[in-house]
């Protein structure tokens, strides 16, 4: 946790979801209302079919509902992508950018990645740039340099603590159960602390940086106590509603 900032929790469906899913989003919607609304703020992305229902079931709820992805211009002719602006006008107001499997399956630069974060930002929306070194990466020791290429390559210079989250996310341990030791991630997060606060100064110091990669009930409370992780970006586990919940609740102890 990093003192004065509000941790996000944080589901990414991927490609799952359908309307018989709207019950979860239902579920999650009210199982966030409560005093800990307060403390920690929460967002679903499910699929963008589901994105213009979603934020009509979190009316009356702090549940954030964002998108998985944009395109990084405005309009024109590009089958089968999506628009910033057609993300806000669903009412959603979060954006992930740069999530790895982009990365890997359609070839995502740092230089589109940060081009899709800038044009979330002209239209209002918080991007949530996800970065993360591969198993090769981290078994030749070069982690942090991939961070660092990555977080300088892909956040804009318009980022601000209310307009950008980063979200360190290891490839290898996406989707896999596998997860780094707390002083792995204790060390990414803190590099990627100083990288911002040299870069951005005060803003750098208080923008979130989310874990994500496999982070599961039963070690949220672990990986979220940790200095400078400011929340979780949760995969899986963020399809049912028991285990989302159990994860956002994690910070009840931790905020007490
Ligand atoms: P898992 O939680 O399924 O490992 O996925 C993490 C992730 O990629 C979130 O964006």
């Amino acid at each position: 946790m990093t003192p004065n900032v509000t941790p996000l929790v944080a589901g990414n469906w991927k490609m799952h979801g359908t309307r018989a899913s709207l019950d979860q989003i239902k579920a999650i919607a009210e199982g966030v209302k409560g005093p800990l609304a307060a403390k920690v703020q929460s967002l679903l992305c499910p699929p963008a079919t589901l994105l213009y229902v979603a934020t009509a079931l979190c009316d009356d709820s702090p549940l954030a509902i964002g998108a998985q992805d944009c395109h990084e211009t405005a309009s024109g002719a590009h089958t089968g992508d999506i628009s910033a602006e057609m993300i806000a006008d669903c009412f959603a107001t979060h954006v992930i950018v740069g999530h790895s499997e982009r990365r890997t399956d359609h070839e995502e630069s740092d230089a589109l990645v940060r081009a899709k974060a800038e044009i979330a930002h002209r239209n209002d929306l918080v991007a949530i740039v996800c970065i993360g070194e591969t198993e090769a990466e981290r078994k030749g020791g070069r982690t942090l340099d991939v961070l660092k290429t990555q977080l300088a390559g892909s956040v804009p210079d318009g980022a601000t603590a209310a307009n950008t989250v980063v979200a360190y996310e290891p490839v290898w341990a996406i989707g896999t159960g596998l997860t780094p030791t707390v002083a792995d991630v204790a060390e990414a997060h803190a590099f990627l602390r100083a990288e911002l606060a040299r870069r951005f100064a005060g803003e750098g110091v208080a923008m979130r940086i989310l874990y994500g990669g496999s982070v599961k009930p039963g070690n949220a409370k672990d990986l979220m106590g940790i200095d400078n992780v400011d929340g979780a970006l949760v995969g899986g586990a963020s399809l049912k509603s028991e285990d989302f919940l159990a994860i956002y609740r994690a910070y009840e102890d931790l905020t007490a």
